[in-house]
């Protein structure tokens, strides 16, 4: 490691873009420009160090962007450096290490740390390109907050805003038309949006990945429901979730992207298992991307720049190849490589879980 501070450092967003990316970018850009240091800005994630596309960052550019969603720089969840898709001259796409590629587009425009902001994919792909020489200091990012290593990832906060909202919304039309509405939330293998979201609107029924469901379970508590006067039910269902003995429902197969499977279709079979062995009115929705958009919460914007804020000093004091985390309430750090290829589930003892049964909310199990 130089002993000199460096005078140059790279930015970049990968994965999904995701509320909060932009606070981070102020945050680790604003003090640095201020420091004397570089900041060159690395477009569209890893994408970017590949095809090397990459551009000066003023303070200008990042002022007045702390209330934006998405990224200044983009983003790209199709581009890990280790296993590139390019298309294979049949139609299909063919994986290849493009590594080399990506350490030599960063020596050549002098950058000597690249702050890296994303979830898993993205730290992946870090780890892997430390094992070359290069040195990262990792934010941690994601709507689903998933990344194994931190308690909370910037961003969630906005997600479960935006679900709850939605399920809020489809209350009225649930309860006025006696139907039971189920709305499908983002969160891949993990739970925490659904789960966050349906205990902030008092769903009826919460279905995640970690705890498999049947629909037997789950048309119980809609009947019980109607016994006691509640002629309605809201169903916060994560894409992730699996029918007990069942598989993932699959959406569509991304083969140009390293994590391929796009999840998708729980909330309709649900919706039509329950019209069909129960004849209740059942509608469902997917929520999609709107849970990725907009303005971040005051709270995400909050914790966006201090997790930037703590990557910038984590930098001044030589630190490299650490992710930002936060662990009982307190930033510290880890190495990037100990979060590679892992995934944080909701833990089966979570308090949130037991207050959502407690309240009398079904997991369907
Ligand atoms: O990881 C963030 C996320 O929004 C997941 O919740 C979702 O499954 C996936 O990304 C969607 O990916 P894409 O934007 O490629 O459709």
């Amino acid at each position: 490691m130089s002993q000199l501070r460096p005078k140059r450092v790279g930015i970049m967003t990968g994965g999904g873009d995701c509320p909060g990316l932009n606070a981070v970018i102020r945050a680790v850009a604003k003090p640095a420009i201020r420091a004397g240091i570089e900041v060159i800005g690395i477009e569209d994630g890893y994408l970017g160090l590949i095809e090397d596309r990459m551009r000066p960052i003023a303070f200008s550019d990042v002022s007045n962007i702390l209330t934006v969603g998405g990224t200044i720089l983009g983003a790209s969840n199709k581009a890990d450096p280790s296993s590139y898709a390019v298309p294979d001259g049949r139609g299909g796409w063919k994986k290849t290490d493009v590594r080399r590629q990506v350490v030599e587009h960063a020596r050549k425009a002098g950058i000597e740390v690249i702050f890296v902001i994303g979830g898993d994919g993205t730290m992946t792909g870090a780890a892997s390109l430390i094992e070359l020489g290069l040195d990262f200091i990792g934010v941690p990012k994601t709507i689903d907050n998933d990344l194994w290593g931190t308690d909370v990832t910037f961003g969630h906060d906005t997600a479960v805003n935006t679900a709850a909202e939605a399920l809020d919304k489809v209350h009225t039309t649930a309860s006025s038309h006696h139907r039971v509405m189920a709305v499908e939330l983002m969160g891949r293998y993990a739970g925490w949006i659904a789960l966050h979201a349906g205990l902030a609107s008092g769903a009826d029924v919460i279905l995640i990945p970690e705890i498999p469901f049947t629909i037997g379970k789950i048309a119980e508590n809609c009947l019980d429901r109607g016994r006691f006067g509640k002629k309605f039910t809201i169903i916060a269902a994560g894409e992730g979730s699996v029918p007990k003995g069942g598989e993932r429902f699959i959406d569509h197969i991304d083969d140009s992207s390293p994590d391929p499977i796009r999840l998708g279709g729980v909330a309709k079979y649900v919706c039509d298992e329950l019209e069909r062995t129960t004849g209740l009115d059942c509608r469902s929705m997917v929520l999609g991307h709107i849970q990725r958009g907009g303005t971040p919460t005051p709270h995400d914007r909050i914790l966006a720049t201090r997790f930037g804020h703590f990557a910038f000093e984590l930098f001044l004091r030589g630190r490299r190849n650490e992710l930002v985390v936060m662990r009982d309430g307190e930033l510290a750090s880890i190495p990037i490589t100990e979060v590679a290829d892992k995934v944080r589930t909701v833990p089966l003892d979570y308090s949130a879980l037991r207050a959502a049964r407690a309240v009398g909310t079904s997991f369907g199990d």
